[in-house]
Protein backbone atom coordinates (compact mmCIF):
# COMPACT_ATOMS: atom_id res chain seq x y z
CA UNK A 1 0.00 0.00 0.00
CA UNK A 2 2.69 2.64 0.99
CA UNK A 3 5.19 1.52 -2.18
CA UNK A 4 1.72 1.94 -4.27
CA UNK A 5 1.44 5.68 -3.08
CA UNK A 6 4.96 5.78 -3.94
CA UNK A 7 4.83 5.04 -7.00
CA UNK A 8 1.28 7.01 -7.66
CA UNK A 9 3.40 10.13 -6.32
CA UNK A 10 6.33 9.32 -8.67
CA UNK A 11 4.23 9.47 -11.20
CA UNK A 12 2.55 12.75 -10.70
CA UNK A 13 5.92 14.36 -9.79
CA UNK A 14 7.25 12.58 -13.38
CA UNK A 15 3.94 14.36 -15.42
CA UNK A 16 4.29 17.76 -13.58
CA UNK A 17 7.56 17.81 -14.86
CA UNK A 18 6.26 16.37 -18.32
CA UNK A 19 8.30 13.59 -18.22
CA UNK A 20 6.94 10.59 -18.39
CA UNK A 21 7.50 7.49 -16.39
CA UNK A 22 8.76 5.59 -19.15
CA UNK A 23 11.66 5.85 -21.72
CA UNK A 24 11.10 5.31 -25.69
CA UNK A 25 14.15 4.07 -27.69
CA UNK A 26 13.90 3.73 -31.64
CA UNK A 27 14.45 -0.38 -32.48
CA UNK A 28 13.95 -0.11 -36.23
CA UNK A 29 12.09 1.45 -39.26
CA UNK A 30 11.55 -0.22 -42.37
CA UNK A 31 9.84 0.99 -45.49
CA UNK A 32 7.78 -1.42 -47.39
CA UNK A 33 6.23 -0.74 -51.31
CA UNK A 34 2.67 -0.50 -51.85
CA UNK A 35 0.91 -3.49 -53.66
CA UNK A 36 0.89 -2.03 -57.46
CA UNK A 37 2.52 1.57 -57.02
CA UNK A 38 3.95 3.61 -53.47
CA UNK A 39 2.96 6.80 -53.10
CA UNK A 40 4.44 7.02 -49.61
CA UNK A 41 7.91 6.82 -50.00
CA UNK A 42 10.16 6.29 -46.32
CA UNK A 43 13.05 4.26 -48.09
CA UNK A 44 15.42 7.59 -47.37
CA UNK A 45 14.77 6.87 -43.46
CA UNK A 46 16.92 5.38 -41.01
CA UNK A 47 18.29 5.21 -37.54
CA UNK A 48 21.42 6.65 -36.91
CA UNK A 49 24.14 6.50 -34.37
CA UNK A 50 24.25 5.21 -30.89
CA UNK A 51 20.46 6.42 -29.89
CA UNK A 52 18.76 5.96 -33.11
CA UNK A 53 18.15 8.87 -33.76
CA UNK A 54 15.06 8.98 -37.07
CA UNK A 55 16.86 10.94 -40.00
CA UNK A 56 16.39 11.57 -43.30
CA UNK A 57 14.24 12.08 -45.93
CA UNK A 58 10.16 10.99 -47.08
CA UNK A 59 8.33 12.21 -49.67
CA UNK A 60 4.59 11.96 -50.73
CA UNK A 61 3.97 11.87 -54.23
CA UNK A 62 1.02 13.90 -54.96
CA UNK A 63 -1.38 15.77 -52.28
CA UNK A 64 -3.16 13.38 -50.20
CA UNK A 65 -6.80 14.94 -49.70
CA UNK A 66 -9.50 13.19 -46.80
CA UNK A 67 -11.74 11.23 -49.00
CA UNK A 68 -9.16 9.22 -51.42
CA UNK A 69 -6.61 8.54 -49.12
CA UNK A 70 -6.94 6.24 -45.48
CA UNK A 71 -4.05 5.70 -42.89
CA UNK A 72 -4.32 1.97 -40.59
CA UNK A 73 -1.87 1.80 -37.77
CA UNK A 74 -1.81 -1.90 -36.65
CA UNK A 75 -0.02 -2.33 -33.12
CA UNK A 76 2.08 -5.14 -31.95
CA UNK A 77 3.36 -5.65 -28.27
CA UNK A 78 6.29 -8.48 -27.20
CA UNK A 79 6.75 -7.77 -23.59
CA UNK A 80 9.62 -9.73 -22.77
CA UNK A 81 11.37 -8.20 -25.76
CA UNK A 82 12.14 -11.40 -27.69
CA UNK A 83 10.49 -10.54 -30.63
CA UNK A 84 7.32 -12.71 -30.38
CA UNK A 85 4.92 -9.71 -31.41
CA UNK A 86 1.00 -10.31 -30.19
CA UNK A 87 -1.66 -8.00 -31.86
CA UNK A 88 -2.56 -5.41 -29.35
CA UNK A 89 -6.17 -4.30 -28.89
CA UNK A 90 -5.55 -0.72 -29.97
CA UNK A 91 -5.16 -0.87 -33.46
CA UNK A 92 -6.51 2.22 -35.80
CA UNK A 93 -8.57 0.90 -38.27
CA UNK A 94 -7.91 2.53 -42.14
CA UNK A 95 -8.73 6.37 -41.16
CA UNK A 96 -9.19 8.99 -43.47
CA UNK A 97 -5.59 10.44 -43.42
CA UNK A 98 -6.43 13.83 -42.28
CA UNK A 99 -8.00 12.70 -39.33
CA UNK A 100 -4.74 10.10 -38.90
CA UNK A 101 -2.45 13.41 -39.07
CA UNK A 102 -4.78 15.36 -36.70
CA UNK A 103 -4.98 13.08 -34.10
CA UNK A 104 -2.06 10.71 -33.91
CA UNK A 105 0.69 12.48 -35.70
CA UNK A 106 -0.03 16.12 -33.55
CA UNK A 107 -0.06 13.47 -30.23
CA UNK A 108 2.87 11.02 -31.13
CA UNK A 109 5.43 13.06 -33.59
CA UNK A 110 4.94 16.75 -33.71
CA UNK A 111 6.14 17.17 -30.45
CA UNK A 112 8.95 15.67 -31.36
CA UNK A 113 9.61 17.62 -34.35
CA UNK A 114 8.22 21.07 -33.63
CA UNK A 115 11.08 23.15 -33.00
CA UNK A 116 11.10 24.69 -36.84
CA UNK A 117 14.72 22.93 -37.55
CA UNK A 118 14.37 18.79 -37.45
CA UNK A 119 11.71 18.62 -40.12
CA UNK A 120 10.24 20.96 -43.25
CA UNK A 121 7.04 18.73 -43.02
CA UNK A 122 4.16 21.59 -42.44
CA UNK A 123 3.02 22.00 -38.86
CA UNK A 124 -0.16 20.13 -38.67
CA UNK A 125 -3.74 22.02 -37.43
CA UNK A 126 -7.30 21.94 -37.30
CA UNK A 127 -7.29 22.87 -41.03
CA UNK A 128 -4.39 20.78 -42.47
CA UNK A 129 -6.02 18.78 -45.52
CA UNK A 130 -4.96 17.63 -47.77
CA UNK A 131 -1.26 16.49 -46.74
CA UNK A 132 0.15 18.17 -49.24
CA UNK A 133 2.47 16.71 -51.72
CA UNK A 134 6.93 16.97 -51.56
CA UNK A 135 10.23 15.76 -50.05
CA UNK A 136 10.64 16.43 -46.54
CA UNK A 137 13.52 15.81 -44.45
CA UNK A 138 13.68 14.78 -40.73
CA UNK A 139 17.39 15.64 -39.18
CA UNK A 140 18.49 13.28 -36.20
CA UNK A 141 14.96 12.99 -34.21
CA UNK A 142 14.24 11.01 -30.94
CA UNK A 143 10.79 10.79 -29.64
CA UNK A 144 9.55 13.28 -27.43
CA UNK A 145 6.96 11.25 -25.34
CA UNK A 146 5.43 14.35 -23.25
CA UNK A 147 1.59 13.85 -25.10
CA UNK A 148 2.00 10.28 -25.21
CA UNK A 149 -0.34 8.02 -23.09
CA UNK A 150 0.61 8.13 -19.55
CA UNK A 151 -0.26 4.08 -19.68
CA UNK A 152 1.82 1.77 -21.91
CA UNK A 153 2.99 -1.71 -22.18
CA UNK A 154 6.81 -2.41 -21.23
CA UNK A 155 8.83 -4.56 -23.87
CA UNK A 156 8.98 -3.82 -27.68
CA UNK A 157 6.57 -2.37 -29.26
CA UNK A 158 6.04 -2.68 -33.40
CA UNK A 159 3.46 0.05 -35.48
CA UNK A 160 2.64 -0.90 -38.87
CA UNK A 161 1.75 2.28 -40.81
CA UNK A 162 -0.14 1.27 -43.60
CA UNK A 163 -1.34 4.17 -46.27
CA UNK A 164 -4.19 3.20 -48.93
CA UNK A 165 -5.99 4.67 -51.91
CA UNK A 166 -9.04 3.22 -53.55
CA UNK A 167 -8.38 0.11 -50.59
CA UNK A 168 -5.65 -0.49 -52.24
CA UNK A 169 -1.81 -0.38 -50.05
CA UNK A 170 0.01 2.53 -51.45
CA UNK A 171 3.03 2.28 -49.06
CA UNK A 172 4.27 2.49 -45.96
CA UNK A 173 6.76 1.85 -42.98
CA UNK A 174 7.12 -0.46 -39.72
CA UNK A 175 8.72 1.20 -36.81
CA UNK A 176 9.61 -0.93 -33.82
CA UNK A 177 10.36 1.17 -30.40
CA UNK A 178 11.41 -0.03 -26.99
CA UNK A 179 9.46 1.40 -23.84
CA UNK A 180 11.36 0.70 -20.69
CA UNK A 181 10.37 2.00 -16.92
CA UNK A 182 12.50 5.24 -16.22
CA UNK A 183 15.36 4.48 -13.80
CA UNK A 184 15.51 7.03 -11.70
C1 LIG B 1 20.68 12.58 -42.26
O1 LIG B 1 19.78 12.88 -43.31
C2 LIG B 1 20.26 13.83 -44.26
C3 LIG B 1 19.17 14.04 -45.30
O2 LIG B 1 18.04 14.61 -44.74
C4 LIG B 1 21.52 13.33 -44.91
O3 LIG B 1 22.04 14.31 -45.77
C5 LIG B 1 22.55 12.95 -43.86
O4 LIG B 1 23.66 12.37 -44.47
C6 LIG B 1 21.95 11.97 -42.86
N1 LIG B 1 22.93 11.68 -41.80
C7 LIG B 1 23.38 10.45 -41.58
C8 LIG B 1 24.39 10.33 -40.50
O5 LIG B 1 23.01 9.47 -42.23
Amino acid sequence: MKWAIVLIVAQVVHHIAGEQAYVVSNEQLEPFEGDSETLVIFDNLKTIGRERAINGSFSFLGDMNNDDFKVSVELYSSPNNDGDFKRMVFDVPQTSICECFKKFYVQFVQPSVSDGETTNFPLVGEDTCPIPQGEYYIKSVLFNTQDWPEQVPRGMVKAIITFFTGGKNVGGFIMVVKIEDRQN
